[in-house]
């Protein structure tokens, strides 16, 4: 491909960042070892997996040793379910809802069909969660409630605190999927009421293949890997060490960052949303604008077709997503948005665009330019949009 890519996708995955991929390198070309070798060669990068996790673990101000790494955010969603149920095992209810990500959705499915009982709780047409719902689900069998930190697909944040604190002191385990949120905003476990909290590295400009389970000080904990010592009999497997040392690295980045996706970020989304809003008809923002993460924009255009509007972009090197990456591919509409109750010919015409810190003024400039037309010809195209 000759033209330059524009990366609107950046919640499917991110770049990694130049600072991650120097600081891995050495760790795939000469310091190679094992780290749980008896000889310095290998037993000396114990170390830096240490430093790794203090970085890591500062990012959301936690406690190191409360840090597991993990191979990705789905290992982590899986673990924390796994290990709430397996640490109770009298209690056999899950709650969750409609719209996780199919690490947790796809997961609860499995245990459903197991013998366990499951709640999905409902959203409302802006993919806020039902509060009243959650309160009644919440009987005496309840072992694990699990609830995204933030949608992948709209951005909506899930009021993680108000949340914690009512499950706070009835020994039901709260984790919260927070792979969208880490590196995007702010996150402190010290006052976050959450017992364990997924991270996935690919998000935050570190490589594909790591990622992390924050498990509180206190929290009863079952391995879902099971084999070595590794992290401190937490989860068996060979260290990957080079992600692990960019894991840490792209949190160290992504901290300094933070300041950065809540204003300059999420100035250019705004300014995105609007123009495309304002210069497509039948074009409507999808989901709360209000408490949503800073880089992410889902936009349904009636009487369009998503996939036919990311072939097109993509004829212009403009990366976007009608939905999550997991589901693209089938045509089945999104899960998340038919939870939300959005209407079909919007539903079918939704993009999402998710932003970083590595996006410009003049990618932008240049994605409003070539929207608006692109729309028109597809409505053109259209039985119902003419
Ligand atoms: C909210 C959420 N949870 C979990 C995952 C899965 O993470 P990973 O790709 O690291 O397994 C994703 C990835 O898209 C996600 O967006």
């Amino acid at each position: 491909m000759s033209q330059e890519v524009i990366y609107l996708d950046n919640n499917a995955t991110t770049a990694v960042a130049p600072e991650v991929l120097e600081a891995l390198l050495p760790y795939l070309r000469k310091s190679y070892g094992n780290p749980s070798s008896m000889h310095t060669f290998g037993g000396r990068l114990h170390r830096k997996i240490d430093e790794a996790r203090e970085m890591v673990a500062a990012l959301i101000h936690a406690d190191p040793e409360e840090i597991v790494f993990t191979s990705c955010g789905t290992e982590s969603d899986n673990t924390a379910i796994m290990s709430a149920l397996e640490s109770r095992p009298a209690k056999r209810h899950v709650v969750t809802t409609r719209v996780e990500h199919p690490a947790v959705l796809n997961f609860v499915k499995h245990l459903a069909r197991k013998g366990y009982r499951v709640t999905f709780l409902p959203v409302d047409n802006n993919g806020r969660l039902d509060l009243e719902a959650f309160q009644e689900a919440l009987d005496e069998d309840v072992a694990v409630v699990s609830i995204m930190y933030a949608n992948n697909e709209t951005g909506v944040y899930f009021p993680v605190e108000t949340l914690g604190s009512a499950l706070r002191d009835r020994g039901i385990v709260f984790h919260t999927d927070a792979v969208q949120v880490v590196g995007k905003m702010p996150v402190d476990v010290r006052t976050l009421p959450v017992d364990m909290l997924s991270i996935s590295g690919h998000k935050l400009h570190a490589p594909k293949g790591v990622g992390a389970l924050y498990i509180r000080k206190g929290t009863r904990f079952a391995p879902y890997i099971i084999g070595g010592h590794q992290e401190h009999n937490r989860r068996g497997g060979t260290e990957n060490l080079a992600s692990i040392v960019g894991f840490g690295k792209a949190c160290e980045l992504a901290g300094r960052h933070l300041h950065e996706e809540q204003t300059r970020v999420a100035a250019l989304r705004d300014r995105l949303e609007a123009s495309l809003v304002r210069n497509c008809p039948g074009a409507e923002v999808i989901g709360a604008t209000t408490h949503r993460l800073p880089n992410t924009s889902n936009i349904g255009f009636e009487f369009v077709e998503g996939e036919a509007i990311l072939l097109r972009l993509d004829e212009y090197g403009i990366c976007a997503s009608s939905g999550s990456a997991c589901t693209s591919g089938s045509l089945e509409p999104s899960h998340v948005l038919r939870a939300m109750g959005v209407p079909f010919t919007r539903m079918h015409g939704s993009v999402r665009l998710s932003l970083s810190r590595y996006t410009t003024d003049s990618e932008i400039d240049r994605v409003i330019e070539v929207f608006p037309p692109v729309i028109k010809e597809l409505r053109a195209l259209s039985p119902y949009g003419r």
